[in-house]
C-alpha cells in the first residue's frame, strides 16, 4: 500500500492538506476541513480553477480534478450520479476523472495530490 506524501509541518491531522496543481505545474497547497468537500476545500482557499457553479449538488462538472495516480486507489468510489455527471466534463479520464463536490474529506486524505484540467466545460 502506498502511503500518503509525508508534510513536516502538518501535525494537525483534524486538517488535511491537499494540493492542487495547475497546467502549468503551479501548485496551491489548501488546508481543508473534516467533513468539508474537496470542493468545498478549494473553494475556501479560493483555488482557481475549481468552478463549482451548482454548488456541490454533483450536477454541473465544474468541479472536476484529475487524481494523482497514487492516490485513484485511496479515494471512495464514484457513486453513478458522479460517473454519469463526468460525461459532461472537460476531457475526462475514465480513471483518474473526479468531481470533487463528491469527495469528503477526512484524515485518510492528508496529502491528496489533485490536478486541475485545462478548463471546466
Ligand atoms: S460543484 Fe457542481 S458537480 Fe461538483
Amino acid at each position: 500500500m502506498m502511503r500518503a506524501p509525508y508534510h513536516p509541518g502538518n501535525t494537525d491531522k483534524s486538517m488535511p492538506k491537499i494540493t492542487f496543481i495547475e497546467q502549468d505545474g503551479t501548485q496551491h497547497e489548501a488546508v481543508v476541513s473534516i467533513g468539508s468537500t474537496v470542493m468545498e476545500g478549494a473553494r475556501d482557499n479560493d483555488i482557481a480553477g475549481i468552478l463549482a457553479d451548482c454548488g456541490g449538488a454533483c450536477a454541473c462538472s465544474t468541479c472536476h480534478v484529475y487524481i494523482d495516480p497514487a492516490w485513484v486507489d485511496r479515494l471512495p468510489p464514484k457513486e453513478s450520479m458522479e460517473s454519469d455527471m463526468l460525461d459532461f466534463a472537460f476531457e475526462p479520464d475514465p480513471l483518474r476523472s473526479r468531481l470533487t463536490c463528491q469527495i469528503r474529506v477526512t484524515e485518510a486524505l492528508d496529502g491528496l495530490v489533485v490536478f486541475l484540467p485545462e478548463q471546466q466545460i
